[in-house]
């Protein structure tokens, strides 16, 4: 029987406040894209999300097409919930989003009422819950009008099954009418879910200053890069590496020597400063105050520490930023 950690609040600067809003996020969040799948370890998932709420990660970052197969992440979830972690649903963030192609027919994906309505109703019968806390959009649909997504989102709020609602992957120019019309339906943007690392920044251009000036906070995905911001590939690709096993989204063709001197000197600086790789990640992303929170993901418990412990050190000198851009431009 699982019994929380009486420390894990000991940090209240663990916590941002997210955008202009009540709410405040743990500065690391814990996705569950991998390693939650049908075919993934059940006590090592389990393991990974009681370790989390341990640590004070609040927040659970999940999607109708989580797995695999599609849903998978979901009913996984809804058993650790069930399990272990209902008694603590409030102090919970659990997030989920509809966008991606999830069943047949003209129906099944992108931005419609139709779509995401229903499949936020897949997603609570999956999870076992009656609300989740956030309801995004995944992507922006170019077919569908905006106010009919954004619509959805809002009527999810109101009808109780979600308390935000989020938009992820929108360009600026679309977060800024997102935002107005869910304003204006009076239920505004909570968040923002951007890709961002320092390998990926097209949020630093536009983005980051639209969800400042929106008070809409961020949350970006993928800020290790997969596993490519670690120090995971710097002996060859392991077998039980995203590259290794699952190569849908991570090719072993995408870990190049030219990335891997970068990385490596990059190991180098956080070493330095006493952190790992990861580490370093993590505090980089984090030094923009338009970011609330860093969404990772975790393949073990080692990890998922090693994670919420760049929390330690998340200031920069002007010559450490100075030498990562060096490092970047190669
Ligand atoms: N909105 C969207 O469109 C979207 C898209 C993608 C992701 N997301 C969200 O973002 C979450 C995170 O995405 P992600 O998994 O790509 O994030 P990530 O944090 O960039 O990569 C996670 C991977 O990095 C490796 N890793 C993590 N911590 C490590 C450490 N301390 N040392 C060494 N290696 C470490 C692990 O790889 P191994 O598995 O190889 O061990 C882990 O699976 C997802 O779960 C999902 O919630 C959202």
């Amino acid at each position: 029987m699982y019994s929380p950690a009486a420390t894990r609040y000991d940090a209240p600067s663990f916590y941002r406040r997210c955008g202009r809003s009540g709410v405040r996020l743990p500065l690391i969040s814990l996705g569950l894209w991998h390693n939650f799948g049908a075919q993934d370890d059940y006590a090592n998932a389990r393991a990974i999300a009681c370790r989390a709420f341990d640590l004070g990660v609040t927040h659970f970052d999940l999607a109708n097409n989580y797995g695999p197969p599609d849903g998978a992440a979901e009913t996984t979830f809804g058993r650790i919930l069930r399990e272990d972690l209902a008694a603590w649903r409030d102090e919970l963030i659990i997030s989920t989003k509809a966008g991606y192609y999830m069943w047949p027919g003209p129906y099944g994906e992108w931005g419609s009422r139709k779509y995401l309505l229903a499949s936020l109703d897949q997603s609570l019968k999956r999870m076992g819950l009656a609300y989740v806390d956030i309801f995004y959009s995944h992507r922006p649909d170019p077919d569908t009008p905006l106010e009919e997504t954004m619509g959805a989102l809002a009527h999810a709020v109101r009808s109780g099954k979600a308390l935000y609602a989020g938009i992820s992957n929108y360009p600026a120019a679309e977060t800024v009418r997102a935002a107005k019309i869910l304003r204006d339906l009076g239920t505004p943007c909570l968040i923002h879910q951007p890709r961002y690392s320092m390998l990926d920044r097209w949020v630093e251009p536009q983005l980051l200053a639209t969800l400042a000036a929106e008070g809409i906070g961020g949350i970006v995905f993928s800020p290790l890069a997969k596993g490519l911001l670690t120090d995971r590939y710097f002996k060859g690709i392991p077998a039980d590496s995203r590259a290794g096993h699952d190569q849908r989204f991570l090719r072993p063709a995408d870990i190049t020597e030219a990335l891997l001197a970068k990385t490596k000197q990059l190991n180098d600086l956080a070493l330095a400063r006493g952190q790992t790789l990861a580490q370093l990640a993590l505090a980089w992303v984090l030094r923009q105050p338009a970011v609330t929170s860093a969404l990772i993901g975790a393949s073990r418990v080692s990890q998922l520490e090693d994670c919420v412990g760049a929390t330690r050190q998340l200031s920069f000198t002007g010559e450490e930023l100075a030498r990562i851009e060096q490092i970047l431009a190669g």
